[in-house]
């Protein structure tokens, strides 16, 4: 929404800029505000790394099977792997990343890419060129290092190597407990050390407590010949050692002390001659299998630089491929780059595969949240997203509850008295059948937690339905239980009296939408039961949660209310109005309250608050909402997952105005860093509302729900490209600084090929759309023949 006319991503700032594609994001001074990082994954294994090079390792869970140990300080924020140089002349040492010696280069570059992160420096003539990244399939962590001699005169220097060995459960507070069960074991012909870990924090039904091995092996090698390893962090660091100069690096012989009597790590030295102008290319693996072959079977897969290159070159493409089927072309090409590319890698990478950030390392599945960060697959690959909604389904109880979170490896889940988590499966479902227009879904076979028969998704999700309906207060709204969507209402209505206008909302947007469905299937009285449950539903709330100017959020198992006129603090919750709007609950004249009352009271220059004025005090009533500062996170702060559904009302009540200022105020890339801190290149969970003194500063990034659905609204929304039962229905709102905008998107089989722009000449508040050069009669079109493209023009005044 730039004025700029320009194509190319622009968006410097003191810290760093995006490469002109936008694919790349360059830090060129490390002393950023907060850790500025990368989420790297593939489906089983990943990385986390920041502008310092600090970070971990893990597989297939990122809090159970955590491989290297990192201590979360993000204000230090000098933890991990290191890799660093001495030259042998002078003894001086360096780290190939700012940390741990912070290093004054000479020359340096951090650059965040999608799937990668390399690390460009340059120090005393030595030029180093570092990328990590993770194979695209196997379990394997990689680094790929040139090293250049920019000096006229040859140079000896050493290399070395260096990780921590965590191999389980994370954080590790009882650190001198877990590491007496660690092993290290050095194996000179692979150029490598070994560990594992004989006790895991992770019970087992067969064998108890405590009572099993770490089910992996990790190992880290080098493509190069190793002169000596090292498997002992007292013998690396020296008595009272520190990072920044270990006694390794002195020069000294290393005792190479390996077992199971020590504190495990893993070092690797590695001596490297260069003459005058000369470069040498190597690598290192850090890799991780079930069994001992197994990983030295991925040690010897990628033990040379040629390896590490096809699978750096593949590590691209797989993102590439992934994100080109689907893209979008506004008069912004910085926000273009953002949302094709990076908002959406954010959602793949951290939330889906990861299930990480630096602020958070859980590892679990959210039962909402990663069945919505799903739908980022819809428009590319929607077979994946089939795949998330039955593994939903299999953590459902046969009474139709479901776990809040689960962890896979552990299948540890958590039982709560939260009263959305199961709809969700219905409300992506529905969303699946819109996009691929396939009903045979519902007839997909899963079994409940604890009934092993496998039976429909239908039944899983009239499961869901039915255990809501059940729990209804007498005047017919939904209880809150232990919390909807909003998981610090905790204790609002931990008696089963409370009730949620949101939920109220959220069920009767998908009472309509699953009548139209069970209209298709042949169910006509279902339907015909959903259409009447919810009119009986909006009705109740049109008749109990008004409030006066807005509709209050819930009522306290005690009786009060929150988010309303009568509360001093939290009068006005977000969700309440934005899902009233969206879900058509709201009647016309209150839909245009609500949104009147939103722009008065919520809308911040961060951009939508959860709700205002802000908690200042623990309400233990309300829960722990209240108990977080003032403006932080759900207590009045930009929760920027809500923050993007209010973009979606703002464009379904057809305001380019508000829609424009909210789109720009959660924006990143246009954020002065000194206040917002946060990376520029990804969704933040949350922003500081104006009730904190800190108001616009950003937190808990890339492991947020919300980068999956600032692409959809805006695909959705705004652009108004927006997938039903019987076609795509074109209905835009285009901010009032884009004239133009294009998509191109799969759809069905088919390919869309779609122009939106402004037209003058149309009566205001009309759209028109042309399908291959002929007028289509309204703004719906029909599934078209797969493989076919059309090319369609939208044409639209706004009213
Ligand atoms: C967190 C939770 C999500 C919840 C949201 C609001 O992001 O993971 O499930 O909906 O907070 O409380």
């Amino acid at each position: 929404m730039s004025e700029a006319p320009s194509r190319s991503v622009q968006a410097a700032n003191a810290y760093g800029r995006f490469t002109e594609d936008g694919r790349e994001y360059v830090i060129t001074d490390p002393r950023t505000p907060r850790p500025w990082v990368n989420v790297i994954s593939n489906a089983r294994a990943g990385l986390v790394v920041s502008q310092t090079g600090s970070g971990f390792t893990w597989v297939d869970n990122s809090q159970l099977a955590v491989v290297t140990r990192w201590e979360q300080d993000l204000t230090r924020d000098s933890s991990g792997r290191f890799l660093y140089v001495r030259d042998v002349e002078t003894g001086e040492v360096w780290s190939l990343s700012p940390a741990p010696c912070l290093p004054a280069y000479d020359r340096f570059e951090c650059r965040h890419g999608l799937g990668y992160t390399t690390f460009r420096t340059a120090l005393r003539g030595v030029g180093a060129d570092w990328t990590l990244f993770a194979d695209p399939e196997a379990t394997a962590e990689l680094w790929r290092l040139t090293l250049t001699n920019e000096l006229l005169t040859p140079r000896r220097l050493e290399l070395v190597a260096f990780v921590e060995w965590n191999c389980g459960v994370t954080p590790s507070p009882r650190r001198e407990f877990t590491k007496l069960f660690l092993e290290c074991e050095r194996d000179a012909g692979r150029n490598a050390v070994f560990a594992r870990s004989h006790m895991w924090e992770v019970g087992s039904e067969r064998w108890g407590h405590w009572n099993t091995g770490f089910p992996y092996v990790s190992a880290l090698a080098c493509t190069a010949p190793v002169s000596e390893a090292e498997g002992d962090k007292a013998a690396f660091l020296g008595r009272l050692g520190s990072f920044a100069a270990p006694e390794a690096l002195s020069g000294k012989p290393w005792p190479g002390l390996f077992g199971r009597h020590g504190d495990a790590v893993g070092a690797l030295r590695v001596p490297i001659e260069l003459p005058a102008g000369g470069a040498c290319e190597l690598g290192f693996v850090l890799a991780t299998a079930e069994t001992d072959e197994g990983t030295r079977e991925l040690l010897d897969r990628f033990g040379k630089v040629e390896a590490l290159d096809a699978s750096l070159a593949a590590a691209k493409a797989r993102w590439t491929n992934l994100l080109a089927a689907h893209r979008l072309e506004t008069p912004d090409a910085t926000f273009d780059a953002f949302l094709n590319d990076w908002v959406r890698y954010q959602a793949i990478s951290a939330r889906i595969q990861g299930r990480c950030g630096y602020y958070q390392q859980s590892g679990a599945y959210g039962f909402r949240d990663q069945l919505q960060d799903s739908q980022v697959w819809l428009t590319v690959d929607p077979a994946l997203c089939r795949g998330q909604i039955a593994l939903h389904a299999a953590h459902q109880f046969a009474d139709g509850s479901v776990y809040h979170w689960w962890h896979p490896l552990s299948e540890m889940g958590h039982v709560t008295k939260m009263t959305d988590d199961l709809l969700w499966l219905a409300f992506v479902t529905a969303a699946y059948v819109r996009e691929t227009g396939d009903l045979s879904i519902l007839a997909d076979r899963t079994p409940f937690l604890d009934d092993a028969q496998p039976v429909p998704l239908v039944e899983h999700v009239l499961r869901a339905f039915e255990r809501v309906f059940r729990r209804t207060s007498p005047r017919g709204l939904p209880y809150i239980g232990a919390g909807d969507w909003n998981d610090g209402l905790s204790a609002v209505g931990l008696e089963e009296k409370g009730e949620s206008a949101w939920l109220a909302h959220f069920l009767a947007g998908l009472l309509g939408e699953w009548a139209e469905l069970f209209s298709r299937t042949g169910e006509p009285a279902r339907a015909a039961e959903f259409v009447k449950r919810r009119e009986v539903l909006v009705a109740a709330i049109n008749e109990h949660c008004w409030d006066g100017d807005w509709y209050w959020r819930a009522t306290l198992d005690g009786g009060g209310k929150i988010g309303s006129c009568e509360n001093e603090r939290g009068r006005i919750y977000l969700n309440a109005q934005t899902w009233a709007v969206l879900n058509d609950v709201a009647p016309p004249d209150r839909a245009a309250a609500a949104m009147a009352a939103v722009k008065e009271h919520l809308v911040s220059p961060a951009g939508a608050l959860l709700l205002a004025p802000a908690y200042d005090r623990p309400v233990r009533e309300i829960g722990y909402i209240t108990r977080y500062a003032a403006g932080m996170r759900e207590n009045g702060g930009v929760y920027t997952h809500a923050a993007t559904w209010a973009i979606s009302a703002a464009g379904k009540s057809k305001d380019a105005g508000l829609v424009e200022k909210l789109l720009a105020a959660i924006d990143p890339t246009r954020k002065d860093p000194e206040a917002y801190r946060a990376e520029p290149y990804v969704l933040p969970g949350n922003v500081d509302g104006p009730d904190s003194p800190l108001h616009g500063r950003a937190g808990w990034t890339w492991y947020t729900g919300s980068a999956q659905w600032l692409h959809r609204v805006v695909c959705e929304w705004v652009v108004g490209v927006r997938p039903e039962l019987d076609g795509m229905r074109f209905d835009p709102c285009l901010p009032p600084s884009w004239d133009r905008v294009r998509m191109t998107r799969p759809w069905r089989g088919a390919t869309l090929d779609v122009t939106v722009v402004r037209d003058e000449a149309l009566v205001a508040g009309t759209v028109r759309v042309e399908v291959d050069g002929r007028a289509l009669y309204g703004t719906l079109l029909p599934p078209l023949p797969a493989g076919a493209t059309a090319k369609v023009k939208v044409s639209c005044r706004p009213a």
